[in-house]
């Protein structure tokens, strides 16, 4: 068993449990530092996973932290801001803090989780400051990889758990940017590119947009997630005045299901101009083949898991 060691910021998060999990499975110590232990207490029974609560914002804690790693990933990210500035502070200072605390603590490798069409010239503040993160962490002389995903989906996502929810509730869903594309993929895809990058060294100084098999329009998917849950509601695309305000309601609403920078990052397709990564391997997952796992009810999944196993999946 390798005694190797890596730091993975927003290792508590959604996609962080993934790669922690594998990362855990081939061998490496973790440390995952977090703001609320509580949070990230799905991770504390893993083996070799050490869970510190710490503020990552303060340069000392963080290099204290990176200390004797020999790697780091950081997967810290927002969709929206509680504060004015917390784009910056989260996408562009903490890379900054990062990218030091890496220097100071001499670990040579950083793996930086961005985001798909991020970018100084993208349409959302989302995307500009994920852009300025990247370009960051590119300037600087460690040996980096930069992942850019589309929307990631799996079982704790809250792209498709979200529609499923609103579907549950409303009896219409007045949609924002009904023909928006996205190529959705697997948490599972995105994890599995991470550990493997960690120590192949065809992927120092690259960047890796990610995405599924195939393209959708939000309509779309939305449609298959009723058509899974059993609530395939009618609905309603609607116009660019009215989706601003529809944001721009649900923004001022607790959960912030929605902002009027989240519509602007949709401006932009989500979708790639090139194949998943050979790099890594394996084809991407279907959305088909994972979905209805988690959204379907049970005698929906049973019917769906018989087609597949008939298809040989
Ligand atoms: N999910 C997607 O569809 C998607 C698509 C493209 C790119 N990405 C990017 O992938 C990364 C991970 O996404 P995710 O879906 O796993 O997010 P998530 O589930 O919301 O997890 C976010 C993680 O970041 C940490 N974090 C958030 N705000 C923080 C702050 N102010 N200070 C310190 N830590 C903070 C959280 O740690 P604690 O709460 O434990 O402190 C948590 O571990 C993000 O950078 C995101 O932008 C995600």
């Amino acid at each position: 068993m390798s005694t190797a060691r890596i730091l993975v910021l927003g290792g508590s998060g959604f996609v962080g449990r993934h790669i922690v999990a594998r990362l855990v499975a081939t061998g490496w110590n973790v440390v995952v530092p977090t703001r609320y232990r509580e949070r990230a207490k799905h991770l504390i029974l893993l083996p070799t996973v050490d869970v510190l609560e710490a503020d990552i914002h303060d340069p000392l804690a963080l290099e204290q932290l990176a200390a004797g790693a020999d790697a780091a990933i950081n997967l810290v990210g927002i969709l929206n801001e509680t504060r004015r500035g917390d784009f910056d502070r989260t996408h562009v200072e903490l890379p900054r803090k990062v990218v030091a605390a890496c220097h100071a603590a001499r670990v040579p490798r950083l793996l930086h989780m961005s985001a798909l069409n991020a970018g100084g010239k993208a349409p959302s503040r989302y995307l500009r400051s994920k852009g300025e993160g990247e370009a960051l962490v590119a300037e600087s002389d460690l040996v980096w990889t930069i992942f850019q995903p589309s929307v990631i989906f799996g079982r704790e996502d809250s792209f498709l758990n979200l529609f499923a929810r609103l579907e549950h509730f409303l009896p219409v869903i007045a949609l924002a940017r009904a023909d928006a594309r996205f190529q959705p993929v697997y948490v599972g895809d995105v994890a599995d590119a991470f550990v493997r990058a960690v120590d192949d060294d065809r992927t120092h100084r690259m960047r890796y947009p990610l995405c599924g098999p195939k393209v959708y329009t939000l309509r779309e998917l939305v449609a298959y997630v009723g058509e899974l849950t059993g609530h395939n509601r009618p609905i309603l695309p609607l116009g660019p005045a009215l989706s601003k305000l529809q944001a721009r309601v649900l923004e001022l609403l607790p959960g912030k299901l929605m902002s009027r920078d989240n519509l602007a990052s949709m401006a932009l397709d989500s979708v790639c101009d090139c194949e998943f990564p050979a790099v890594f391997g394996s084809s991407p997952t279907a959305l088909e083949a994972v979905a209805p796992d988690y959204l379907a009810p049970a005698a929906t999944r049973s019917r769906y898991s018989g087609l597949r196993a008939q298809g040989g999946r």
